[in-house]
């Protein structure tokens, strides 16, 4: 069933170009200005520069409101202006905007934990500790699972994307952008086959026993201290593992003990139709890293898991200066929380997992017809929820990046902002904001199959 009934919002949802040329003006002027002031290893996908946010749309300087179909690269589920996150960020720095919580410890850091530690799968006794972005959730699991094993081999994916500090960049897969140039990278991290159904045609077993076979010949389960997995691939292209991949790793790790760590940082919270992507085949992670999506926009990620994995660290070894800041754990409790600074909980009081799982039914019905009409250059529409993704490939049947660069810049030119992914650039993501109302979603799809079919 698809219910994406328009939400109250403060912005008209359409999309609207009033500038004769895109970028109009006013954000003509910003990027010249950035260019002169800003590092080039910072590089906007969008032209336009943004005054205002709400719901599925961005409005830029020059009055032009475009459809939003990367939110902020899966962060403002909830909308980029939800007003029960606005509303507890102006209460919570009202009161104070910083203290530290290791220094003077504050309430909503503990309620942040107590909800995490309550939806994330499993009903063992859980810790969680708060930290900024993602990669630091990474790093903080990764530093964790070697204390609690005492072993130093981490096990990541081909393809995978897990940041850009120096041991996120290890165990991030793609050379350039994220890696070139910037080595040496961290010691102790392997890399290992995942399960990628379009294209090495196993079952998820099958592609399990792989896997499993080279961490052991290659590395040896005793000298492993985690493997980390983003349930569904985000960076490196959407990628769903067959069926009972996951449970298969999962499932080794816990008989080798070994530290099964999920990275729902862009696959978790409500994104894929389910609180986490790892509930779809009901797997339980010892540890998850969360981010992106937990707090509206606000930075805050956290590192969730078994109790005995999660307090192996003594006390005082984990942390950060801005680690769980107030706000962004203000913001976080209107997000998830069902009554916590007298608001609700946005995901479960809009049913974000439902709008999800509709969003991906309009998607789908709009564009899988394009696998036939195209005759396979879209090779796939894949993902689940409101992670989904295009995959595209020339005529031989190969990576095809060089048509997905134009179909992108089409639908900007069009209004509609959509990122690629993938490690030859060939996949398309689409991820809206979980708040998008029909109208402008299908909007959106519109300009999306056209462009597609202008460059097919
Ligand atoms: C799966 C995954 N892990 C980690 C990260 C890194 O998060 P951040 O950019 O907040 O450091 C990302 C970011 O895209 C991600 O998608």
């Amino acid at each position: 069933m698809t219910d994406l009934t328009d939400l109250t919002t403060r912005l008209p949802q359409e999309l609207k170009i009033v500038t004769d040329q895109l970028p109009g003006p006013a954000s003509a002027a910003l990027a010249a200005r950035t260019s002169a002031s800003v590092a080039r290893g910072i590089a906007p996908a969008l032209k336009a520069y943004i005054v205002d946010a709400d719901g599925g749309v961005l409005v830029d300087a020059d009055g032009n409101s475009f459809i939003d179909f990367a939110s902020g690269i899966a962060v403002t589920s909830v909308g980029a202006s939800n007003p029960a996150v606005v509303e507890a960020v102006r209460e919570a720095v009202g009161h104070f905007t910083h203290t530290n919580f290791t220094t003077s410890p504050y309430e909503a850091y503990t309620a942040v934990a107590e909800k995490l530690n309550e939806i994330t799968p499993g009903d063992h006794e859980k810790r969680t500790v708060l930290l900024n972005s993602g990669a630091e959730a990474v790093e903080n699991a990764v530093k964790i699972a070697r204390n609690y094993t005492g072993r130093n081999a981490v096990v990541v994916m081909d393809r995978a994307y897990h940041g850009r500090t120096n041991l996120t960049m290890a165990m991030t897969a793609k050379n350039v952008p994220y890696k070139d140039g910037f080595g040496p990278f961290a010691s102790e991290v392997y890399r290992a086959p995942m399960s990628y159904p379009l294209h090495d045609g196993l079952t998820g077993p099958e592609a399990a026993e792989q896997t499993i076979w080279q961490m052991e010949k290659e590395i040896g389960a005793d000298n492993l201290a985690c493997v980390v997995i983003e349930p569904i691939q985000g960076e490196g292209g959407f990628v769903v593992p067959a069926e009972g991949f996951l449970p298969a790793i999962a499932e080794w790790c816990r008989a080798n003990g070994v530290v099964f760590i999920a990275d729902e940082i862009q696959a978790g919270m409500c994104r894929t139709g389910d609180w986490f992507a790892v509930n779809h085949e009901n797997v339980i992670p010892d540890v998850m890293t969360t981010a992106k999506g937990i707090a509206g926009g606000m930075p805050l990620s956290a590192v969730t898991g078994r109790a005995e994995i999660m307090d192996a660290p003594g006390p005082g070894s984990l942390g950060g200066t801005y680690a769980g800041s107030p706000v962004a754990c203000a913001a976080a409790l209107p997000v998830a929380c069902a009554a916590a600074l007298a608001a609700l909980g946005q995901m479960e009081e809009l049913d974000l997992a439902g709008r999800a799982r509709g969003i991906e039914t309009v998607v789908r019905e709009i564009l899988e017809p394009l696998v036939t009409e195209t005759g396979g250059r879209v090779a796939e529409v894949r993902g689940r929820g409101a992670m989904l993704a295009l995959e595209f490939v020339d005529a031989d049947g190969h990576a095809d990046g060089a048509t997905v660069k134009k179909i992108v810049a089409d639908c900007q030119a069009a209004g509609l902002l959509t990122l690629t992914c993938g490690l030859n650039g060939n996949v398309i993501r689409l991820l809206p904001p979980l708040v998008i109302g029909e109208a402008l979603l299908r909007d959106g799809l519109t300009v999306l199959a056209e462009a597609i079919r202008k460059n097919i």
